[in-house]
């Protein structure tokens, strides 16, 4: 069992503090839903806890291991991976150039071929297209394949980034479902989402953001119903609660 432990966090772009002191906790095997009205900081906490952007002040491990402002692809060899919003795969390159891309932190290149072997036979619509823009494939496809792509380095957490966002419902139900599979597999999985009633259900823990700060923490029990949440996100703006609840 491992532990991935934010404290404190605090970071922004320039000047503009954006994220102020946030801490968050999430286990292997579980995941933990980090949700919050548009543009309140969880994509900014997302990348400062990956090492994508540097945190200004606070401290992210997991277990004993301090991760905090290491180079990223030291991060990720310590097990930590995030997939940004909207996957970021690259266009222009074939699916198989992309899952290579999700190894550059492994130092033993045979092992990655072996992994991306191993992972195509659990993708196979992704195993029939090795060879095509990534580009090319569709909204769902590319979700798989940066999914897939995140686990080519054999993380212990991944973190994602609205994983189902604009897709349609069959496949958010389905790309859900490739999530909490992952689980099974022991990786702890910190997901920030704006399909609420979907991932909700789904979550071992969550937390609200609210305006670059931690407006709940806890477990969907604890959460008695739609009415308590809509009041802890229309303390910040009830048109965004509307939204995330319709
Ligand atoms: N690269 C950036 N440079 C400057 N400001 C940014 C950048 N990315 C996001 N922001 C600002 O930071 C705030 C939080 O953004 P973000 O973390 O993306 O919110 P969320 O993911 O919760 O929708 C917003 O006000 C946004 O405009
Ligand atoms: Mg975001």
């Amino acid at each position: 069992m491992s532990r991935l432990i934010a404290s404190d966090i605090v970071t922004g772009y320039g000047k503009q503090e954006i994220v102020h002191g946030v801490s968050l906790t999430a286990d292997s095997g579980e995941i933990t839903c980090i949700f919050g009205p548009n543009g309140c900081g969880k994509s900014t906490l997302l990348k400062a806890i990956a090492g994508a952007l540097p945190a200004w002040r606070g401290e992210v491990r997991i277990d004993e291991r301090a991760l905090s402002n290491l180079p990223a692809h030291m991060i990720v060899r310590h097990g930590l991976v995030m997939m940004p919003q909207g996957g970021g795969v690259f266009p222009r390159l074939t699916v198989l150039e992309n899952l290579r891309m999700g190894g550059y932190a492994v130092v033993d290149g045979r092992l990655v071929e072996q992994r991306i072997e191993t992972l195509l036979e659990e993708y196979p619509s992704l195993k029939r297209r090795t060879t095509v823009a990534a580009g090319s494939l569709s909204g769902g496809e590319q979700m798989m394949l940066a999914l897939a792509r995140a686990l080519v380095s054999e993380p212990r957490f991944i973190l994602l980034d609205e994983p189902s966002a604009g897709l349609s419902p069959a496949l958010v139900s389905q790309t859900l479902e490739r999530v909490q599979a992952l689980t099974r597999h022991g990786i702890g999985i910190v997901m920030v989402e704006q399909n609420i009633r979907e991932a909700l259900p789904m979550a071992d823990r969550l937390y609200i953001l609210a305006a670059g700060e931690t407006r709940f923490e806890g477990t969907p029990q604890d959460v008695r119903d739609d009415a308590q949440l809509m009041e802890i996100y229309m303390g910040q703006d009830s048109a965004s609660a509307t939204d995330a609840l319709s």
